[in-house]
C-alpha cells in the first residue's frame, strides 16, 4: 500500500500534474483525492492529443476512481462541464466520486467573489465561508432534494435548501456520483491500495500557513488533508512541487512577493515559462526562487521535493536563491502574515547560469551550474530533489531513483 501527497510548494502552478502523471504511470493508482479548493485551480491534460483544462476534477481522472472530498467546495454546473469535456475527450466519468460531505459553491456565491479582485472569482471565499458559519449547503443535501428524502425538519438551513430545491433538479444526473468517501477510503486502505492526494494552489496562498490575508480559503498541504480527505494521514509520504523560480498570480499585483523580478528579465522568464493563469489568464508575477518561503512549506510536512522548469532559466549569465529574509536590518524567515511578508528584504546569492539543460537525461548530464543551484536548494531546505524537470514533455523529466526509491520505501 503506498499513500502519496503531491502538494504545491510555493503559490501553486508549479506544475505537480506533471509529478502525477508521472507516479501514476510508475505506481498505479486506486483512486485519485482532492481535498481542497474548487474551480480556482486550473490543470491542463492531454488527451489522445487534445488539451483539456480540469477545475475541480483531478488530472488522475483518465487512470483511475477520482474522489473529490470533503474539503472541496464545488460548483454543480461547473462540474456538469468538466464531465462534458471529459466525456468529448472519448473518456468516462463513471469513475468520478463526489464526497457527500462536499460543500457547494452557490451561484450567489459566484457572484459575490465576481467583485472581489483579491479571488480566481469562482466563489472560492464564500463557499468556505458558509462551510465555517454553518450556512453552507453540502453534496448530501442536493442528493437528499434530487432522490426526494425528507429534510430534517429542524435543520436551520431548511429555508436555503427549500429556495435551492429547482435549481438541484437540473443536476439530478449528478446525484449518483455523490457517495459516502468515507466508507470508500477505510475499504480501499484496509485492502492495501494505493492512493494519491492531488493538492491544488501551493501552501504559500494556504489559509494558515500562507501570506495571509492575500490567501485562498483553504488549506493547501499535508496540513488540508487529515480534514479535506476524513482520513487518518499519518501513513502519506508527501512530495512538494517548486518552480526553478517563484510565480504570483492576483488581479492587481496587492499581494507580497519578496522576491518579485521587476526588470525585464522578469518579462522575459514569464514569456519563456509561459507563466499565465491556467484559470484566469492573467499574466504572473515573476521571482526569483524563494528559500524562506519553501522551508515554510516543509514545516507543514513534506519529505521530498520536485523542481519543475528548471530549462526556463537556461542561458542567463546569472541566477538568484534567496536563501534569507531581513525585516528591519535582522534576519528573518517568512511569516504567514501579509504585513510582515511586505516588509521583509531578500537577502540573494548569486550563482553563475548555465547554457542548456533542455537535452539532459539523467542527472549527470546537467551543467555542473545547475547541479550547483539544485545542490544548494537541497543544503538550505535540508530536502532532497527526486524530480528536475526541463521541458514540457513528459520525457522532459530526470528521476534521481536513489532519493524517489528511499522515498517510496
Ligand atoms: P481564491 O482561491 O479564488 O479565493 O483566490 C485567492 C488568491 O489565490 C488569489 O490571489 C488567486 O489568484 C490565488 N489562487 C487561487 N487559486 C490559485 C491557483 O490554482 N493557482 C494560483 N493562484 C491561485
Amino acid at each position: 500500500m503506498t499513500q502519496i501527497a503531491v502538494v504545491g510548494a510555493q503559490y501553486g502552478d508549479e506544475g505537480k500534474g506533471k509529478v502525477v502523471d508521472y507516479l501514476s504511470k510508475k505506481i498505479g493508482f486506486d483512486a485519485v483525492v482532492r481535498f481542497n479548493g474548487g474551480a480556482n485551480a486550473g490543470h491542463t491534460v492531454v488527451v489522445q492529443g487534445k488539451k483539456l483544462i480540469l477545475h475541480a476534477i483531478p488530472s488522475g481522472v483518465f487512470n483511475s476512481r477520482c474522489i473529490l472530498g470533503p474539503g472541496m467546495v464545488i460548483n454543480l454546473e461547473g462540474i456538469k462541464q468538466e464531465f462534458q469535456d471529459i466525456k468529448n475527450a472519448g473518456a468516462s466519468t463513471d469513475n468520478i466520486i463526489i464526497s457527500e460531505a462536499t460543500h457547494l459553491v452557490l451561484p450567489e456565491a459566484v457572484e459575490s467573489s465576481r467583485q472581489d479582485p483579491g479571488s480566481t472569482g469562482r466563489g472560492i471565499a464564500p463557499a468556505y465561508g458558509a462551510k465555517s458559519t454553518r450556512t453552507g449547503l453540502r453534496a448530501i443535501d442536493f442528493f437528499r432534494v434530487v432522490k426526494g428524502f425528507p429534510c430534517d425538519t429542524l435543520d436551520p438551513r431548511k429555508n436555503l435548501i427549500e429556495k435551492y430545491k429547482d435549481f438541484f433538479m437540473n443536476y439530478a444526473w449528478l446525484a449518483e456520483h455523490v457517495k459516502n468517501s468515507d466508507e470508500i477510503l477505510d475499504d480501499l486502505i484496509v485492502n492495501n491500495k494505493n492512493i494519491l492526494f492531488e493538492g491544488a494552489q501551493g501552501i504559500g496562498l494556504d489559509i494558515d500557513f500562507g501570506q495571509y490575508p492575500y490567501t485562498t480559503s483553504s488549506n493547501c498541504g499535508f496540513d488540508g488533508i487529515a480534514n479535506g480527505a476524513r482520513i487518518d494521514p499519518r501513513k502519506i509520504k508527501v512530495i512538494g512541487i517548486m518552480k526553478a523560480y517563484v510565480t504570483r498570480v492576483d488581479a492587481d499585483g496587492s499581494s507580497p512577493m519578496v522576491t518579485q523580478i521587476n526588470d525585464e528579465l522578469g518579462n522575459k522568464i514569464r514569456e519563456v515559462g509561459q507563466e499565465y493563469g491556467a484559470t484566469t489568464k492573467r499574466p504572473r508575477r515573476i521571482g526569483w526562487f524563494d528559500v524562506p518561503l519553501l522551508k515554510n512549506s516543509i514545516r507543514t510536512g513534506i519529505d521530498i521535493l520536485a523542481l519543475m522548469k528548471l530549462d526556463v532559466l537556461d542561458g542567463l549569465d546569472k541566477v538568484k536563491i534567496c536563501s534569507a529574509y531581513e525585516i528591519d536590518g535582522k534576519l528573518s524567515v517568512f511569516k504567514p502574515d501579509g504585513c510582515c511578508l511586505r516588509n521583509s528584504k531578500p537577502i540573494y546569492e548569486e550563482m553563475p547560469g548555465w547554457k542548456s539543460t533542455s537535452q539532459a537525461k539523467t542527472y549527470s548530464d546537467l551543467p555542473e551550474e545547475a547541479k550547483k543551484f539544485i545542490e544548494r536548494i537541497e543544503q538550505l531546505c535540508e530536502r532532497k530533489i527526486a524530480f528536475v524537470s526541463v521541458g514540457p514533455d513528459r520525457e522532459q523529466t530526470i528521476v534521481r531513483e536513489e532519493i524517489l526509491n528511499e522515498f517510496l520505501k
